[in-house]
């Protein structure tokens, strides 16, 4: 993932990821929810950039992003700081493509980027498995991050099964205008709603050629925003062969969609970003 390097600058993409299927388990004492998951990384990606400095700023190239210290990569750099005990000062720029409330897990990535970016400037001091289990402090989905890329996430996220590379046909993304927030689709779940299938039978069937694309946050996040029902309908209506939503929305991944018809058509319905990955 590492772009160029000149001592105490460095440039890394940060990728996204999908959630293939997402399995709610149950709730916890702590709060959160017990989950089975499989997570792809994408060739979706931010650009992060990384220079020692003597004061600490971060910039981006969404105005709309918050640079303060809510956003992930700052949590990640004051992670780091506090972990390892190195006092050092950063400049920061972050070139967002990934939407963002989008369930692509685009800020989490950026929160694993740059604890390995940070790392990287420190000669490696820290092992990954170390830097994999400080981030799970700051969001669920940070260590999956630290994977090759196909991983099959336990306990609320941040237990990671490494598991082989899948061989799947090209993916198409949707993201709707709309984004919801995580927090609100975890409060508005209904645990009796969730599927019954066991995951580690539907992880078997991705590997067997078989894959059924399934996510218990799309009945919560469908009740709070309506609107993603219709979007899912508009694309199985309009041909593609399945639409999932990507952990817990409000993008939504899909084969079949590679005639450029079909896409212009679905753009149409579903007024949304599109991209194949
Ligand atoms: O861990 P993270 O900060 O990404 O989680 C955001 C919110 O999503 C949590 O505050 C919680 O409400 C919800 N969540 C959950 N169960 C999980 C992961 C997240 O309830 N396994």
């Amino acid at each position: 993932m590492e772009h160029r390097r000149t001592p105490g600058m460095l440039t890394l993409v940060s990728p996204a990821k999908v959630n293939l299927f997402l399995r709610i388990l149950g709730k916890r004492a702590d709060g959160y929810h017990e989950l089975a998951s499989l997570f792809q990384a994408i060739d979706l990606f931010d650009t992060l950039h990384f220079s020692l400095a003597k004061e600490d700023t971060l910039t981006c190239s969404d105005p709309t992003l918050s640079c303060d210290h809510t956003n992930l990569v700052i949590k990640a750099l004051n992670l780091f700081r506090r972990k390892s005990g190195l006092q050092f000062c950063m400049k920061l720029h972050l070139e967002k493509r990934i939407p963002t409330q989008a369930g692509l897990g685009g800020g989490s990535g950026n929160a694993a980027t740059t604890l390995w970016a940070l790392n990287a400037l420190h000669n490696f001091k820290f092992s990954e498995n170390e830097l994999q289990t400080w981030s799970s402090e700051i969001g669920s989905d940070i260590p999956f991050f630290f994977s090759h890329g196909t991983a099959y996430c336990t306990g609320r996220g941040e237990k990671v099964r490494d598991l082989p590379k899948l061989t799947l046909s090209p993916l198409s993304l949707f993201k709707p205008p709309e984004g919801v927030s995580t927090p609100e689709v975890y409060k508005a779940l209904n645990l009796q709603l969730c599927a019954k299938i066991d995951p580690e039978k539907l992880l078997e069937d991705f590997y067997s050629g078989d894959p059924f694309f399934l996510n218990d946050l799309e009945e919560p996040a469908f009740r709070l925003l309506p609107l993603l029902r219709h979007y899912k309908t508009s694309l199985l209506e309009k041909g593609c062969s399945f639409a999932v939503m990507s952990g817990s929305g409000s993008s939504f991944l899909s084969v079949g969609a590679s005639s450029s018809n079909l896409r212009k058509s679905v753009r149409r319905a579903v007024g949304s970003w599109y991209e194949e990955v």
